[in-house]
């Protein structure tokens, strides 16, 4: 009888994003979406992750307004700092001192095997710093402080979450248990959003082509524009196909937008040309996100109120942070 009243823990998830620049709906729909979707099933801890950004470098006033931007937009999108925990990965300092423990048990040859380093170090030649190589030891440290059981990522982050396991894995086995093993999250409707202008590249703010992407957010004459602009093939049948990744790019964005399947969206396009469906998507898009950059402009003006929630959000932060770093300490040894 009683059994009935026994509440199942919600399990947990955790997830972090860089506040580089501008995000982008690849970013909202690929990621964010998600997020918003898991704050009823889990219980979340989701985090701005500003440590990370540095490993390329940033001019500091730009670097604390996409910080400040980014905080803000994550509420903006409909995360809810009362039943999360949403913070700023610098205001809790476990973090960093985690990593420093993680490092000292992560092998030079494991961390020279990161792809994400090779590219990275490759593009930026004039800057291959110790943090960038150390970067997913940060992140294994941003990932186990809060012992998540699923960590939702990209296709581009697997790699580091795999590497989080491993040295997770590891550091258990040498010390005694500490950290939760931590599995990747699949959405069941995680959308991989390519660019407008050449469809076989992912969308990213880092194009310098600026109507390749759509940032959250834009206004509705520039969204519909860039949408306009989209480059597709010469057919004008609105079908998805593999060899037609620009009109499959727009069916997906626009199925996503409008929770309609992609059956669903054919049909209602069927006989009707690329003109009107791109129109249909960026009018879509837009007024998904006209909501979203109208309570973003409300967060972000009151500074004041914005600052006591990303405060609240560290300090529920690091009372978990603080548990599971103490512990790792004292297992290697230290004087607590
Ligand atoms: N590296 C991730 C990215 O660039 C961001 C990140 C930092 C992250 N720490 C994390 C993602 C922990 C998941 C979990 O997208």
């Amino acid at each position: 009888m009683c059994q009935e009243n026994i509440i199942t823990p919600k399990k947990k998830v955790l997830s972090c994003i860089q506040p580089s620049g501008m995000l982008t709906l690849g970013n909202y729909l690929g990621a964010l979406k998600n997020w918003v979707a898991m704050q009823d099933e889990f219980e979340c801890t989701f985090a701005v992750a500003d440590l990370h950004a540095i490993t390329v470098r940033q001019d500091p006033a730009a670097l604390r307004s996409q910080i400040y931007s980014t905080y803000a937009l994550l509420l903006a999108l409909g995360i809810d700092p009362e039943k999360n925990t949403v913070f700023i990965q610098s205001h809790v300092p476990e973090h960093a001192n985690l990593s420093w423990l993680l490092s000292c048990n992560t092998q030079f040859g494991e961390m020279s095997r990161m792809t994400q380093f090779k590219d990275k170090s490759a593009k930026h030649p004039e800057n291959v710093n110790v943090g960038l190589f150390s970067y997913p030891v940060l992140m294994a440290a941003d990932i186990l402080l809060y012992k998540p059981d699923f960590v939702p990522v990209g296709a581009d982050q697997k790699q580091h979450l795999e590497i989080a396991r491993d040295i997770a894995t590891r550091f258990n086995n040498i010390y005694g248990d500490v950290f939760t093993i931590p599995e990747p999250y699949i959405p069941k409707a995680g959308a991989r959003i390519m660019s407008l202008q050449d469809p076989n590249k992912k969308m990213s703010k880092s194009d310098d082509n600026p109507n390749a992407w759509v940032a959250i957010l834009d206004d509705k004459d520039t969204i519909i524009r860039k949408f306009k602009r989209a480059v597709t093939d010469s057919e004008a049948c609105v079908r998805m196909s593999e060899d037609k990744p620009g009109i499959s790019n727009l069916i997906t964005i626009y199925s996503t937008v409008t929770s309609k399947t992609v059956a669903e969206v054919e049909k209602e396009f069927e006989g009707k040309g690329y003109g009107d469906f791109k129109m249909a998507v960026g009018e879509a898009v837009a007024d998904t996100l006209a909501p979203v950059k109208q309570r973003y402009d409300e967060i972000i003006k009151d500074k004041k109120a914005l600052e006591a929630l990303y405060r609240e959000g560290a300090r529920k932060a690091e009372k978990v942070a603080c548990k599971t770093y103490f512990k790792a300490m004292k297992k290697v040894g230290f004087v607590i």
